[in-house]
């Protein structure tokens, strides 16, 4: 699906939580068969975040979350609905956002987690702008948490080297930008391709629970950059924007490479694509906030700017939004 909405809605605050432990390529090539190099060439991730004991998604999320709200001066009380994404849930319920709703004091906030993988935090976005747009909704605390190294298998070098932990959370807000603009929003899923990435929660086909990330990284390499382009130059088209009209482009940070292709068939100059997964690997569904976080702490995220960010994974599903930022500088 893809829709477009004439609204005055924007994302006014920014948080995260990045774990202090840092996992080095060297230390991986100490239990599997691959190298420093190898890695960088292959994927451009130099290290990556790693969650302690103590640490969950839970804690991480409420630790962005905090982090967005104060940044934002937002009150708790005014947040109508809190949404997080995650592709590492610890549990069914209760919701990771129902607790981080009351440990921020967000009373009267609805709250809901979402299920979907690396796409997650655009479809919680999309949630949000739709119940702001609706009018059900003013303020909205979206959150994407990951404790990915839990699901790892740290004797795959396929897939550990490339997953990491970390939060993020924004706040979006009815009425925060100057005039009235299209926000977009395309969501897409391929359930055809879901064994291509996949994380189980039970014993699905009787032969023990395995919830470590399976991946069959040449397919969804394939469909990644084929999506990136495809959905990227929907949304444009739907806004009724150039590439040139995008201030900050925010590509789900799965493979450098990846990113590169995409970003050239787009036209995107490299000053203005985010990129974060040298220093934190693949978040999933915590990559985008991440990234906003990072932009806005190295004084990249100035008020009045469009945002084209983009998630994508298993499912197989992506989802794509064009949206301001209104938020005050660092
Ligand atoms: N170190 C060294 N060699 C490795 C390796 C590692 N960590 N991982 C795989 N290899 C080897 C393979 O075993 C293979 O060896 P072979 O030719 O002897 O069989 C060779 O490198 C090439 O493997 P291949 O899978 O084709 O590598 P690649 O260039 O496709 O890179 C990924 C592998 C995982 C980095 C890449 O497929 C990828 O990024 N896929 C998409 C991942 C993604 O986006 N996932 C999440 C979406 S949210």
């Amino acid at each position: 699906m893809i829709g477009a909405v004439t609204t005055d809605l924007a994302l006014v605050a920014v948080g995260a939580a990045i774990p202090a432990r840092i996992l080095t390529n060297e230390e991986i090539s100490q239990r599997v068969e691959t190298d420093d190099a190898w890695i960088r060439e292959r994927t451009g991730i130099g290290e990556r975040r790693i969650a302690t004991a103590e640490e969950s998604v839970t804690t991480l999320a409420i630790q962005a979350a905090r982090q967005a709200v104060e940044r934002g001066d937002i009150a708790p009380g005014s947040i109508d609905l809190v949404v997080a994404a995650t592709a590492s849930p610890e549990r069914s319920f209760p919701s990771i956002a129902a607790l981080v709703a009351d440990d921020i004091g967000a009373h009267s906030a609805g709250a809901v987690d979402m299920l979907a993988a690396c796409a997650g935090f655009a479809y919680a976005l999309s949630y949000a702008v739709g119940q702001i747009a609706a009018g059900f909704a003013e303020t909205v605390l979206v959150i994407g948490t990951e404790t990915l190294s839990r699901i790892t298998d740290w004797d795959d070098r396929g897939t550990c080297i490339l997953f990491g932990d970390g939060a993020g959370a924004v706040i979006i807000k009815a009425g925060a930008a100057p005039d009235q603009e299209l926000v977009v929003v395309e969501l897409g899923a391929d359930g055809s391709k879901g064994d291509d990435l996949r994380g189980d929660l039970t014993d699905r086909d009787g032969s023990g629970v395995d919830r470590n990330i399976r991946m069959n990284g040449s397919a969804v390499y394939r469909f990644a950059t084929q999506v990136i382009v495809d959905s990227a130059t929907r949304v444009l088209e739907a806004g009724q924007r150039t590439h040139s009209d995008i201030d900050l482009f925010v590509p789900h940070q799965a493979n450098l490479r990846i990113i590169e292709s995409g970003v050239k068939r787009l036209g995107f100059p490299p000053e203005r694509v985010l990129i974060t997964l040298d220093q934190y690997g693949n978040t999933s569904s915590a990559s985008i906030p991440l990234c906003l976080d990072h932009a806005w702490r190295t004084g990249r995220l100035q008020p009045g700017q469009r945002l084209l960010m983009m998630g994508l994974g298993g499912g197989l599903a992506w989802g794509t939004c064009l949206i301001r930022w209104m938020g005050r500088g660092a």
